[in-house]
């Protein structure tokens, strides 16, 4: 981490994210790269001296609303300019920057800067230049060094963070674009890392959560030079003062590791929850999806995750309508989600994306196929999240109560289980994390009552002992 000399405060920018969290961790690196410019992060376009989209490629749905919001970008620009205010300088970072590159320009070429999530370390040259000959920016090279070495010590971030901890993905699962758009697996060292944590924590936050495109691939270098696995990360980090949750994501089956495992029976900080993809139920999908496992080595791998903590719940990510799925192999998806049974999860009609070997399989899926089975997956697995929240009624669990609720007096937090929760507090507990009896349960979230708001957050670690009922 660089240090940097601060200017005040003075202009304005708007970073909008489109995408993953690691998009989100991104524009909160990138708002803090500005700060020493002298911009101050502000919500609306229409205030802001510069906007920034962060985008996201990995469907063609997400990459297209980048073209829309340039063009309401656009008109935004000349409004300002009419009213005298100077002109707002227009950004794409992100995936839809890298797969594009000068491409954007072409499709849009009143953008003034275009970068990739590598360069995003170099956004002070590319506000500089731009200012000094203008004329649009570009830099979508993945560069040799990384620019984690580059990046200021993180703003405060709240209670519950956010920290890359590695990036890019070797798997080259045949649908995806993340090997391509965010390149080759690399994973920061260790001490850079703890660092942030450190950071982190001294400016209040209690929970972090540590993201990679595939995680649990982690593989960093330790302080010693050996490298560390993501358990001993994990078991590095819980030994921080006051940081008293952790969680992890994306993760992929074929990298969850025996000592990952064990992390999971042995660090009280490790949150039961974990997001898990396993895209679908079919064996021969699977094998043509290059996912490296098979449905049944998918349950045996949750079985003994939940033999080593038993009130783990599990999330996962589907796709539906991959090339030549048959209506019998998406019954086969059908019965795991039956088997397994998942807290919450994420569903998607498989979409063509350019350049990945997918979309060039014969057998592509019509749509009004992929529409029903989308529609079919959706309402099992809303059932699921359904009958988990109201199993959760009666329960007493830790919720991190980490923002403002709808209604006065009422704050929001977050379960162990990622579930939000609404809670009758007063003020001065934001940002704590407080033992809550759920007396309600939503589709979507949580109703609950403080049990001893007295209750200091470093002595309350996680769900405690008794909640894997709810899981039963
Ligand atoms: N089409 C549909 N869904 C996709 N995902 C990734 N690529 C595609 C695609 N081409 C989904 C996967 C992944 C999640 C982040 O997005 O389920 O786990
Ligand atoms: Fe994409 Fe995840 Fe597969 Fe990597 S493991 S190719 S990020 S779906």
């Amino acid at each position: 981490m660089t240090k940097t000399l601060t200017k005040p405060l003075t202009k304005t920018v708007c970073i909008k994210t489109y995408g993953c969290q690691m998009n989100v961790y991104d524009s909160a690196r990138m708002a803090d790269v500005l700060a020493p410019l002298g911009y101050r992060p502000v919500e609306e376009p229409a205030e802001a001296d510069m906007v920034l989209l962060n985008t996201c490629h990995i469907r063609e749905k997400a990459s297209e609303k980048v073209f829309s919001e340039l063009g309401r970008l656009r008109q935004l620009r000349q409004a300002r300019e009419e009213r005298g205010l100077g002109r707002m300088v227009i950004g794409v970072a992100g995936c839809v920057a890298q797969a594009e590159g000068a491409e954007m320009l072409t499709r849009a070429p009143w953008v003034d800067l275009v970068l990739g999530p590598q360069a995003y370390h170099r956004l002070p040259e590319m506000v500089a230049r731009l200012a000094r000959e203008g004329g649009a920016q570009l830099d979508t090279d993945f560069p040799a060094e990384p620019k984690f070495d580059h990046l200021p010590a993180p703003g405060p971030r709240g209670p519950s963070a956010f920290l890359s901890i590695q990036e890019g993905c070797d798997r080259f699962c045949t649908f995806c674009v993340v090997p391509y758009t965010r390149g080759a697996e690399y994973s920061r060292p260790a001490a850079a890392i703890l660092d942030e944590a450190r950071a982190l924590v001294d400016q209040g936050t209690i929970e972090l959560t540590l993201l990679g495109q595939n995680v649990n691939a982690y593989h960093g270098a330790g302080p010693a030079g050996a490298s560390w696995s993501l358990a001993r990360l994990i078991r590095a980090l819980a030994d921080i003062p006051g940081l008293t949750r952790i969680r992890y994501t994306t993760s992929h089956p074929r990298d969850l590791t025996d000592d990952l495992i064990a992390a999971h029976a042995e660090v009280p900080a490790l949150m039961p929850f974990l997001h898990l993809p396993v895209q679908s139920g079919s064996d021969r999908v699977l094998r043509a999806m290059n996912r490296g496992h098979t449905a049944d080595a998918y349950v045996t791998l949750v079985d003994r995750l939940r033999a080593a903590r038993p009130d783990l719940a599990l999330s996962s990510d589907f796709i539906v309508g991959f090339p030549g799925e048959t209506d019998a192999e998406f019954e086969d998806t059908l019965s795991l989600v039956g088997s397994v049974g998942f807290i919450q999860a994420y569903s998607f009609k498989y979409s063509p994306r350019p350049g990945t070997p997918a979309a060039a399989m014969p057998r592509q899926v019509p749509e009004a196929v992929k529409a029903q089975r989308l529609a079919r997956l959706q309402e099992v697995l809303n059932t699921q999240q359904i009958l988990f929240n109201r199993r959760c009624v009666g329960l007493e669990i830790d919720v991190l109560l980490d923002r403002a609720g709808r209604r006065p007096g009422q704050l929001l937090g977050r379960s162990p289980w990622m579930q939000p929760v609404h809670v009758a507090a007063p003020a001065a507990t934001l940002g704590r994390a407080r033992r809550v009896l759920i007396v309600d349960g939503q589709p979507n979230s949580l109703a609950g009552r403080l049990v001893s708001p007295e209750i200091p957050p470093d002595q309350v670690a996680n769900a405690g002992p008794g909640t894997a009922r709810a899981l039963a």
